[in-house]
C-alpha cells in the first residue's frame, strides 16, 4: 500500500490523473473502473487536459463504473451516466459502447447485477479502480454492514449517504432511496486500486480505513489486504492518521 499526501486538492488530482493515464498508456486497452461524486471531478478535468495535449488515448479503453442509482434513468440530470458524459466521457475518445454503469431502471435487478458481473469479467478483469470514500467509510456504495456484500446488488442506501448526496438534488426527499453497486469482492479483483479522498468531513473514515481493523462496518478497511492500493489524500482527508498530515 501506498499513501501519498498531496499538499492540496489540485495536485492530489493531477496524482490521480497521472496514475489513470499512465495506465491507460502502458496498456491502451486497459478496463478503468471509475467513481462519481465530488472527488474525481479534478482527475476528470486533468483526464481531460492530457487527453486534449495528445498525451492519453482512450479509443481503445472500456471503462465500468462502481454504482448507479436504482429508479434512475441515464437521461436524468441526477444519473450517474449522465455525469460521466458531462465529467469525462463527452470530452475525451473513449467509445461510448465501451463505457458501461449498471441500468438503474432495470425490471430484474438480479439479472443486471449479474449481467454487470458477466460484463466486467468479459473485458478481462478491471485493471485500475478508482474510488472515493464516503464520509461513513464506504466504497461504491458497500454501506457499513454486518458482512462485506461480494458482487454487484442492490443496496438500502444509509440515512448518511442520502443526506451527503442530497447537495446533488433538489431535496434529501429527492435522493433515491437503493442503487445497484459493484460489491467488495468486484473492486477488490481490479489489478490496481486508486483511492481519492479530501476533505476533514473523510478524516474519520481515512483513519478507520487505514489504521482500524479489518471490518464490514468501515467497509473501505478491507482494502488493507489489497496489495496495489495507492491512497491518495489531501491534509484534511489525512488529519487523523497516526503522525498527522
Ligand atoms: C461514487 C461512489 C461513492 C463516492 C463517495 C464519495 O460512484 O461510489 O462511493 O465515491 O460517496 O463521494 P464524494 O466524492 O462526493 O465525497
Amino acid at each position: 500500500m501506498e499513501v501519498i499526501i498531496a499538499k492540496d486538492y489540485e495536485q492530489l488530482s493531477r496524482t490521480g490523473a497521472l496514475l489513470i493515464a499512465g495506465q491507460v498508456v502502458r496498456k491502451p486497452h486497459s478496463v478503468l473502473g471509475l467513481a462519481t461524486g465530488s472527488t474525481p471531478l479534478g482527475t476528470y478535468r486533468q483526464l481531460v487536459a492530457y487527453y486534449r495535449e495528445g498525451l492519453a488515448d482512450f479509443s481503445r479503453t472500456q471503462v465500468f463504473n462502481l454504482d448507479e442509482y436504482r429508479g434512475v434513468g441515464g437521461e436524468s440530470p441526477c444519473s450517474y451516466q449522465r455525469y460521466m458524459a458531462e465529467n469525462l466521457f463527452d470530452h475525451i475518445n473513449v467509445s461510448p459502447g465501451n463505457t458501461h454503469i449498471p441500468n438503474g431502471l432495470a425490471s430484474d435487478v438480479a439479472a443486471e447485477c449479474q449481467r454487470y458481473e458477466q460484463l466486467i469479467k468479459q473485458a478481462g478483469g478491471i485493471d485500475l479502480q478508482l474510488l472515493g470514500l464516503g464520509d461513513n467509510g464506504h466504497i461504491g456504495f458497500n454501506e457499513p454492514n454486518t458482512h462485506f456484500p461480494a458482487a454487484t446488488h442492490l443496496v438500502e442506501l444509509a440515512p448518511a449517504t442520502i443526506a451527503a448526496n442530497s447537495r446533488f438534488f433538489t431535496a434529501a426527499a429527492a435522493v433515491p432511496r437503493q442503487a445497484i453497486s459493484m460489491g467488495i469482492q468486484t473492486i477488490f479483483q481490479a489489478r490496481q486500486i486508486v483511492l481519492l479522498a479530501s476533505g476533514a468531513s473523510k478524516a474519520k473514515a481515512v483513519k478507520a480505513m487505514l489504521e482500524g481493523p479489518i471490518t464490514p462496518a468501515a467497509p473501505a478497511s478491507v482494502l488493507q489486504l489489497h496489495s496495489q492500493l495507492t491512497v491518495i489524500l489531501d491534509p484534511a482527508a489525512a488529519g487523523l492518521l497516526a503522525g498527522g498530515a
